[in-house]
């Protein structure tokens, strides 16, 4: 074995389909499903909350911001869409690594998709739940501040977004199927809101509420104790465009991946960089950015402000309603991300066990809606967005590699979809999210460093030697 084979380890057969006997995802999805699944997870607490976290870091700019996630997050996608209909299994970049880099680099990945799954789960959870305070307090009913927030704004713990993390893990539990038709219901919902959120917003518009423009600049840097400037606000709102990605998880159980994923990724993706835009332009037009960045529920605050109570009702209904459909896509993809990464031996694989009723992994959708749900309850969630965003910015430098590692390698595969001027889009992508991830705060990168250390330590002592592909390396090298 080569050195760096023995460093980077074992390598899955690229055409796996992944399934074994027992351990096979029913294939119930097409392509509106995925769509509805792309434009579930992707519309949510990005334009719905961290609009307002954008305004506070950027001012004005954080169009800017949205425009810059916005064209990282649509190079990364094109390198999806080609890697997810070439290797049509569950487990997106983490098995993409597996197959073409190494066991022990997609283990890095894997372990920082889960971070990027659940923390984001964990962000809208919290999200929907200052939707819900506002809401109600809206409606003149006071609930107790204690348990509406952790620790770090004085209260005990967050319940709305506990509650609404647990209840999301059991519908999951419930069955794939239901939960992904559900879905499609609420997408409507969400998209309907935002376009009454546009259409009352614009007139309202004021040309010097863009005055000035870059009130903190362009680089990331800290100024009065917060991470301010354009790259800031574009490494928090980057949170806005993923989940896309989630559709390509779900490939294993699409009815035609090579059509659908396609149609899925790449439809959703555009859909919602269009609406954000059209978006955030009419929430910096109509209020000050000052005042958009201290609300936790800035849209239906707009609203509020230009007398349209009625409007901010329905637009936090329509939020309470519809947001939980992002918990639904995230912890569905993480549930996916950690059946696989059982499935290959890394992790325990009594997780892997698909429930013979709905077809779904029931222990680990468990295991999943309680560590989302804690995390809920107890953090702050400017600081668990950034976080996921770390995970997800790894993921997909990982696959814009992978894509141009195989059109080099492996030019000859017969690809579904191909991403157009792959080494140049590749290169965008992995120089656009290193410039994100270095713009996050130090503090989430000195996290995101510690949650990797761990998985290395768990990699070692258990994954390693437990590996399926690696014994049967082992058994061909002996
Ligand atoms: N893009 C998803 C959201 O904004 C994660 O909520």
């Amino acid at each position: 074995m080569s050195l760096a084979r023995g460093i980077l380890g074992p390598r899955k057969p690229l055409h796996t389909q992944g399934a074994e006997q027992g351990r096979e995802l029913r294939k119930t999805l097409s392509w509106p499903h995925l769509i509805a699944l792309g434009i579930g997870a992707i519309v949510g607490t990005g334009i719905y909350t961290l609009t307002g976290v954008g305004a506070d870091r950027a001012g004005p700019a954080v169009i800017l911001a949205f425009a810059i996630a916005g064209a990282v997050c649509a190079c990364a996608a094109l390198a999806y869409a080609e890697m997810a209909t070439l290797i049509p299994t569950a487990g997106s970049a983490y098995t993409y690594t597996y197959s073409v880099i190494g066991e022990s680099v997609a283990w890095i990945v894997g372990w920082s998709l889960i971070l990027e799954y659940s923390l984001a789960c964990s962000t809208v959870a919290v999200g929907w739940s200052a939707y819900l305070v506002g809401w109600v307090e809206a409606a003149g009913i006071h609930l107790p501040a204690m348990l509406l927030s952790g620790p770090h704004a004085g209260g005990i713990i967050n319940l709305p977004a506990v509650l609404v993390a647990l209840a999301i893990a059991g519908m999951l539990i419930a069955g794939t199927r239901e939960s992904a038709t559900f879905n499609i219901i609420l997408v409507v919902i969400k998209m309907t809101a935002l376009a009454l959120f546009v259409a009352l917003a614009l007139p309202a518009f004021t040309g010097a509420n863009f005055e000035p423009f870059m009130p903190y600049g362009f680089a990331s840097h800290v100024e009065g104790g917060t991470t301010r400037g354009v790259m800031a606000a574009a490494a928090i709102v980057f949170f806005a465009f993923y989940g896309f990605d989630a559709v390509a998880t779900s490939a294993e159980e699409a009815k035609n991946p090579g059509r659908d994923l396609t149609i899925g990724i790449i439809g959703s993706m555009a859909a919602c960089t269009l609406i954000y835009m059209a978006v955030a332009f009419a929430a910096i037009g109509a209020v000050s950015y000052v005042e958009l960045g201290k609300s936790a529920e800035p849209l239906a605050y707009v609203l509020r402000m230009l007398d349209h109570p009625l409007a901010a009702w329905a637009i936090g209904l329509a939020a309470l309603i519809a947001l939980p459909s992002v918990i639904l896509v995230m912890m569905y993809g993480q549930s996916r991300i950690f059946f696989v990464m059982s499935r290959d031996g890394l992790l325990p694989r009594s997780l892997s066990r698909v429930s013979e009723r709905t077809g779904s992994p029931a222990l680990i959708t468990g295991v999943t809606g309680v560590f989302v749900a804690l995390v809920a309850g107890f953090f702050r969630l400017d600081e668990i967005a950034e976080l996921a965003n770390a995970g997800t910015l790894l993921a997909f430098i990982a696959v814009a590699a992978c894509m141009m590692i195989l059109r080099k390698k492996m030019p000859e595969l017969p690809r579904v979809f191909r991403c157009p001027a792959p080494y140049v889009v590749g290169t965008l992508a992995i120089l656009g999210c290193l410039y994100l991830l270095f713009s996050l705060p130090t503090h989430t990168l000195t996290r995101f460093l510690g949650w990797n250390l761990i998985g290395l330590i768990v990699y070692f002592a258990y994954g390693r030697m437990r590996s399926v592909a690696g014994r049967k390396a082992a058994g061909a090298d002996s």
